[in-house]
């Protein structure tokens, strides 16, 4: 049997506050009506201020750990809000888990960051580099959202949500089968903010509101995202040997509700093996596959062993699908207080 990297323990943190579609329309032009039925969610999370991504990072990641009652030995933090600008955001999480001196980086991959970290946890684990890597996907996107911008005020949320993988075969539940990784930089202005970077510092706080925001075009990234997700489910079903119908669960990355269908339509999964929290938390970009996978897992509503398809597309653009076997994991999920009153913090 082949060896391949395990999920082995799942957890998840979300913020207490929750920000329904009629607070929203109390004060955007828009309506839940609208919400719901052009995308899916009634309500988000939103951290109070002072609360980061790494906070919830360290929740998320404790929890995975005590969901696997086992350590990490390399983090990898997908997130698109991280803490500062420099440095990367993991090793202070990796810390203040209380793991010590581990390898630890930020994967900038936008949505289809914690997709992108699964695959390099298991190629670190494949080629001996590491034994128990710790990803988590984490966001505080409502710190790069414009609250006056219907467009994305009404979609994105926070959260975290981590998996702890360990080495084992192909056979076992939770084991990745088949993967797939893929970019276009020609859409690299599609979901974007386009100052603060190297490119326009906006030093002296000269840049406008729209260069300062995340901005995405909707319409244009909308058909983009249903291409790519599905050529990419394709890819690794074929390489697992899977055909649609035998997908027990599929968790698409929480994007919106209608393209989740469209994909799954396409793909032939069965609306019973469909799975996904984005009524209750919106969009949370690198955190939204954890968190479903969590949500999921909670409500014991998968054999563990199930075939499985996650697949995720966003920003860059980047796409990426993973083939697993559903894990045998209890999920842990922690406030953020956690964060705050976990031993090494
Ligand atoms: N409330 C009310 N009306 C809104 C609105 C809101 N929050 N946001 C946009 N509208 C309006 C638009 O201005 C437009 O009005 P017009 O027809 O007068 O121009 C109309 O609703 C339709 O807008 P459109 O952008 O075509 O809506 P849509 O059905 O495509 O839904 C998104 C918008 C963003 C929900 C959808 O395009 C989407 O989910 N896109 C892909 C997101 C994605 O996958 N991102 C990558 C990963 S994060």
């Amino acid at each position: 049997m082949t060896a391949t990297a395990v999920i082995c323990g799942l957890g998840a943190c979300l913020p207490q506050r929750t920000v329904t579609n009629e607070e929203l329309a109390g004060r955007l032009d828009t309506s839940d009506d609208w919400i719901r039925t052009r995308t899916g969610i009634a309500r988000r999370r939103m951290v109070e201020p002072g609360t980061s991504t790494g906070d919830l990072a360290v929740a998320a990641g404790a929890a995975a750990l005590e969901s696997a009652g086992a350590d990490a030995d390399f983090v990898l933090l997908a997130t698109t809000t991280p803490d500062r600008l420099c440095p990367g955001t993991a090793p202070e999480v990796g810390y203040r888990i209380g793991l010590g001196e581990v390898p630890a980086l930020d994967v900038s991959a936008v949505c289809s960051g914690f997709v992108y970290g699964l695959v390099l946890a298991r190629a670190l684990v494949t080629a001996g580099v590491c034994r128990r890597p710790l990803v988590i996907g984490a966001e505080v996107y409502t710190s790069i959202i414009d609250p006056s911008d219907r467009n994305t005020a009404v979609i994105f949320g926070d959260g975290a949500g981590a998996v702890l993988l360990r080495e084992g075969l192909v056979s076992e539940p939770g084991a990745i089968r088949a993967t797939d990784l893929g970019s276009d930089g020609r859409g690299s202005d599609m979901i974007a903010i386009a100052g603060g970077g190297s490119r326009e510092p906006g030093r002296d706080g000269a840049l406008p509101r729209d260069r300062r925001y995340f901005q995405m075009d909707g319409r244009m990234v909308y058909g983009q995202a249903v291409r790519r997700m599905t050529d990419s489910s394709r890819t690794v079903l074929e390489q697992a040997g899977w055909t649609p119908s035998a997908v027990g669960a599929f968790v698409g990355h929480q994007a919106n509700q209608r393209i989740l269908d469209a994909v799954a339509d396409h793909l032939g999964v069965g609306d019973r093996c469909r799975f996904g929290n984005i009524a209750e938390v919106g969009n949370t970009a690198a955190a939204s596959i954890p968190l479903a996978l969590a949500d999921t897992a909670a409500q014991g509503r998968v054999r563990p062993g199930t075939p499985t398809v996650l697949t995720a597309f966003g920003g860059g653009l980047a796409w990426g699908s993973v083939a697993l076997n559903w894990p045998d994991v209890v999920p842990v999920q922690h406030d953020v207080e956690h964060a705050h009153t976990s031993a090494a913090s």
